[in-house]
């Protein structure tokens, strides 16, 4: 570990950690561009961003991490692009479970899986149930994620039931999320101050933080950065907050 990752660590108070981070990964293509590299190759570096993110919340006792990894709207990228994504899931979930397993993480994912290509489906579930018995961090991904569409899904659900009035807990337990704890860290890199659809029902009291660097650069030192800075924040969820 780099010395400043280092000393960075040592300033986080782990009894003030957040249980739930999210993040949206912005970056990878403008990463690539910036050396000259095929957007895929901003993808591949991404995804060793989040071997070591999923490292480090597992080591600090994070509950959950959850990823951004693609959304309804990105099938209107090239594709190629979009094809290797899936190729890039595929193989880094085979490559990825054992080690995985090691560190005692488990895996979901939330969005509309079943229109995901057949082997994502496939390779996705066989993960989870590789990892179903562990207890360590759950790793979260959105694929094939809308938040809107989550929301309607819920309501879908609760009709189904028979349900003629709704409350918010029931909307909140028809969601993809239901049973995970709400996010209390939104991260986004790459400098973009939006939500892009992403959890908007579940981020209503969460701590945003956007930072400048490509979703390739957010290594631990970066995150460190993050939780400091979630840390410097009063949560107040409306209220006045303590005196
Ligand atoms: C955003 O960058 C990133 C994505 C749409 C995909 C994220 C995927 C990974 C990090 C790959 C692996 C994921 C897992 C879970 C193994 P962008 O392409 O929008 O970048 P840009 O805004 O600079 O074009």
């Amino acid at each position: 570990m780099s010395l400043k990752a280092d000393e960075l660590l040592k300033r986080i108070d782990p009894r003030r950690l957040p249980r739930h981070v999210a993040v949206i990964m912005d970056g990878n293509g403008r990463w690539a561009k910036k050396r000259g590299l095929p957007r895929l190759m901003g993808h591949r570096a991404g995804a060793e961003s989040v071997r070591e993110m999923v490292r480090v919340c597992g080591d600090l006792g994070i509950e959950v991490l959850t990823l951004y990894a693609f959304s309804t709207e990105n099938w209107l990228r090239p594709a190629a692009e979009v094809k290797g994504l899936m190729t890039l899931l595929v193989k880094t979930l085979r490559r990825e479970t054992a080690d995985l397993d090691r560190n005692n993480v488990r895996l979901r994912a939330i969005g509309r899986l079943d229109k995901l290509p057949a082997e994502v489906q496939r390779e996705l579930h066989q993960a989870m149930s590789a990892l179903a018995d562990n207890s360590g961090l759950i790793l979260n991904l959105a694929l094939n994620y809308g938040s809107r569409q989550e929301i309607v899904d819920s309501v879908n659900a609760l009709l189904r039931e028979g349900v003629t009035a709704v409350e918010e807990k029931d909307i909140s337990r028809r969601l993809y999320t239901a049973g995970l704890p709400d996010p209390d860290l939104l991260i986004r890199t790459s400098g973009e101050y939006r939500l892009s659809n992403f959890l908007l029902w579940q981020c209503a009291y969460t701590e945003l933080y956007v930072c400048s660097h490509y979703w390739p650069e957010f290594r631990r030192a970066q995150f460190y950065e993050a939780l400091l800075n979630y840390q410097s924040r009063e949560r107040r969820f409306g209220g006045l907050g303590g005196t």
